[in-house]
């Protein structure tokens, strides 16, 4: 039982969080409030409720104009998807990959709600978040620690999850950044060219789930689709997404991702962001004054800005920002000092989800967890925080210290940061275990340390961010996936002289572990990700055994950089998405490359069985034929089976297993990878618990997009049903015949 105490506490908090949710108003009953406040309004101040005031104009990253005709305000649109940028205090929740890793949908809510209710404390309208592009394709991208992983049914589900526990607590969400934004070199200028079906099954699908969440905005990226910008788009904006997938709410500009008055307001876009000219040589707000001009001239009809207003006001309507809205409580220009305190017990979300999402990769002869060793030295760097402070560098822009976040303008500022020396020197405070330490990454100054121990454990980094930052020669995207600070050489000299070393791996993404996995001394690996302001308690709770690891990588890693078969391309250039539908374990399983930890992978403290698995699917071969509604033609939806099964714990200890669904489509749809995810549950067993999993297949997860037909089609045929603890740790098979 001492296992899961601190689990159950946690859970009781996660519980209540989203318990806090208010009900949402309806598209419709927004709608008619916004077409009637509308009426009210003058021409000018319709185009101030579409443009952003300019940078540093308000105290938000982005601020509309207040009109004067109708009580509604200027609106606060701030950073991001871990915690609210430049406030203070806020919490600095575990970034989206870890949540991600979590595979705990529950969390990802709790997450969502606790981020939505610091950004209604603090005033804040539209929080920055979550994000869905970049999902992921390239291994070293920037960015792809905002997301939840490299695969379109987790990063589907998790946006879902992440906007209705926002906008539960009143915030109105923003899924970005539409589309296809996949790296920071060249993201300004590069074109990505992709074909219709690799866009719908892969890029577009997390999206759809957004949509369907009711998320109020949605924000066009810096890039260029087939040739033309992201936020001018016709087929992207307008086609795509207002009229594919129904969206309701209103598309905002990235910070100067517009590029045209006309186009972008005839394409879809429905407010630019920050309103100011960030051009070289400068002479471009593109609208406020000049959409009046451009609408006075008859090039963008009246009817397409009241269309943009009318979305806009909707989408605050829709979250009830009408009633009793917080006034902005912090200004980002000054220190962000925050008037009132918004973290409640936020901290203890940030820890269970910097917990559970917590990979073990490898555990030989059960070193983990740690039962009291006389002396333990604690290496390198990461362990402790960096000396200057937490905050020193600007957006996290620097690898000093522990790593518990990225660097860019998705960060936010520590209220405090446990490092894992603290976290460990605290849950051993009473236990007598010797600490010894060595907090550089010297090699040699490390295996002095290491010597004397009975363990030593060695933490390791791999960091990556927003392309406006360069760190240690990283333009953001990283320039490979090796250890940073040579972690491999640190690694080699502790293991030299240290039987039973343990190597903890803070890293925005996958990290290539060859060589130390190479060291016959390197008994555990722990892949801790980048956890937050709780990093270090989180990490003693899984080395002490508090809880078990049942943290799941949301991507491969593989056993080298060239094994993915892709990488960013160069400023300049373009990108055609030539790999198509086979990225991350997608082209490991389509080429027969072995990975090293495969996607869904994470070991536990305990066993789980998997047992009585039953399939049971009813579908109609064909294209989906519903009325398009919010989210997309309504027939998606629809819940057309359910794959069920029960897992046990047959180990010693509770623990937490999650089983994954994964399906091979019949030949009939086409060049389909082998195996694609469409379901996953997480369930928390004491030992020799059982537990039922029932996954609901809906019918666009026996989909696949028909480029002819233009339509999700369910393919007639047989399909596999694999489930597993991993997408290559299959456990029960089945299949089901459309
Ligand atoms: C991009 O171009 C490809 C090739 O012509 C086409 O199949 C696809 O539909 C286009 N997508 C968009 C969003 O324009
Ligand atoms: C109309 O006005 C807009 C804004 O000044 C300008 O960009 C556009 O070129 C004008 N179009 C015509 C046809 O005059
Ligand atoms: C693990 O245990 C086995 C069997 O007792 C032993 O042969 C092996 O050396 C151990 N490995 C390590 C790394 O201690
Ligand atoms: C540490 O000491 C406390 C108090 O003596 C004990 O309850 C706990 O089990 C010990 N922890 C470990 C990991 O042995
Ligand atoms: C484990 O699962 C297998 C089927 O996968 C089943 O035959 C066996 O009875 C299960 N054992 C336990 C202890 O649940």
């Amino acid at each position: 039982m001492h296992y899961f105490s601190a689990s159950a506490t946690a859970t009781l908090t996660v519980l209540s969080a989203a318990a806090l949710t208010q009900a949402l108003s309806t598209w419709d009953a927004a709608y008619e409030k916004a077409q009637e406040s509308l009426q009210s309004l003058t021409q000018d101040e319709k185009a101030g409720i579409v443009s952003g005031v300019t940078w540093e104009g308000g105290p938000c990253v982005g601020n509309t104009y207040a009109p004067k005709s109708i009580a509604y305000p200027s609106l606060c649109l701030q950073d991001g998807p871990l915690g609210i940028r430049f406030a203070n205090p806020v919490t600095v929740f575990p970034a989206a990959i870890n949540a991600g890793a979590t595979w705990d949908r529950e969390l990802i809510r709790a997450r969502g709600a606790a981020m939505g209710a610091e950004s209604k404390g603090l005033g804040v309208h539209v929080q920055l978040a979550p994000v869905a592009g970049a999902l992921g394709k390239i291994p070293s991208a920037g960015r792809n620690w905002e997301g939840f992983g490299s695969d379109p049914y987790l990063s589907g589900i998790a946006m879902q999850e992440a906007i209705e526990g926002m906008q539960g607590s009143g915030v109105q969400a923003c899924a970005k950044h539409y589309i296809l934004n996949e790296q920071e070199h060249g993201r300004d200028s590069m074109s990505s060219n992709i074909d219709d079906r690799t866009m719908h099954e892969l890029y577009l699908w997390p999206f759809y789930d957004a949509v369907k969440a009711n998320v109020a905005s949605v924000m066009c990226s810096y890039n260029k689709i087939n040739g033309t910008w992201a936020c001018e788009n016709e087929a992207v904006l307008n086609g795509l997404l207002k009229e594919e997938l129904g969206f309701r709410g209103y598309v905002m500009s990235d910070w100067n991702a517009q590029h045209s008055t006309v186009e972008s307001a005839n394409t879809g876009m429905d407010m630019t962001m920050p309103g100011s000219d960030f051009n070289q040589p400068p002479g471009s707000i593109y609208w406020d004054s000049n959409l009046v001009e451009a609408v006075a001239n008859t090039s963008v009809s009246q009817d397409r800005l009241d269309d943009m207003v009318t979305r806009i006001l909707a989408a605050w309507y829709l979250l009830e920002q009408d009633e009793g809205y917080p006034e902005v409580a912090f200004s980002s220009w000054n220190g962000g000092k925050a008037s009132v305190d918004v973290t409640a017990n936020h901290g203890d979300v940030a820890r269970t989800i910097a917990r559970d999402s917590i990979v073990l990769l490898k555990n030989e002869n059960q070193t983990l967890p740690l039962k009291n060793p006389a002396s333990l030295a604690i290496i390198g760097s990461d362990a402790i925080v960096n000396p200057d402070g937490a905050n020193a560098c600007t957006d996290r822009g620097c690898n000093k210290g522990t790593l518990a976040e990225g660097w860019g303008s998705g960060t936010a500022e520590f209220p405090y940061l446990i490092a894992p020396l603290d976290g460990i020197q605290k849950r051993v405070a009473s236990n007598g275990t010797k600490i010894v330490t060595s907090t550089t990454d010297d090699a040699t100054a490390g295996a002095e340390a290491a010597a004397g121990a009975d363990m030593a454990i060695v933490f390791i980094t791999s960091d990556s961010g927003e392309g406006y930052i360069t760190v240690e020669n990283n333009a953001g995207d990283r320039n490979d996936l090796n250890p940073w600070h040579d972690g491999n050489a640190l690694v080699k000299a502790v293991a030299a002289v240290n039987t039973k070393t343990i190597v903890v791996v803070h890293s925005s993404g996958p990290v290539i572990l060859e060589t130390i996995l190479q060291q016959p001394n390197v008994v555990a690996v722990v892949f801790a990700g980048l956890p937050g302001q709780e990093s270090g308690n989180a990490l003693a709770d899984v080395l002490y055994g508090d809880v078990s690891p049942s943290g799941k990588l949301p991507y491969t890693i593989g056993q080298s950089e060239e094994d993915y078969g892709i990488t960013w391309v160069k400023d300049g250039a373009n990108d055609d998405f030539s790999e198509g539908l086979f990225i991350d374990y997608r082209h490991f399983d389509q080429n027969e490359i072995a990975p090293r930890y495969e996607f869904g992978f994470g070991l536990s403290y305990t066993r789980f069985n998997f047992s009585g698995i039953q399939v049971n699917v009813d579908a109609t071969s064909g294209p989906a034929t519903g009325a398009v509604g919010v989210g997309g033609a309504a027939d998606l939806y629809e819940v057309v089976g359910t794959v069920s099964l029960v897992v046990t714990n047959i180990g010693d200890v509770a623990g937490a297993e999650v089983a994954q669904l994964y399906l091979g489509f019949p030949d009939t749809a086409p060049a389909t990878p082998p195996k694609q995810l469409r379901g996953f549950q997480k369930l928390a067993l004491e030992p020799s618990a059982n537990g039922d999993v029932e996954i609901e297949l809906r019918r666009r997860d026996i989909s696949y997009w028909d480029v002819a037909q233009q339509q999700w089609v369910v393919p007639t045929g047989t399909f596999d049903v694999y489930v597993g603890a991993s997408s290559r740790d299959i456990r029960l098979t089945g299949t089901f015949t459309v």
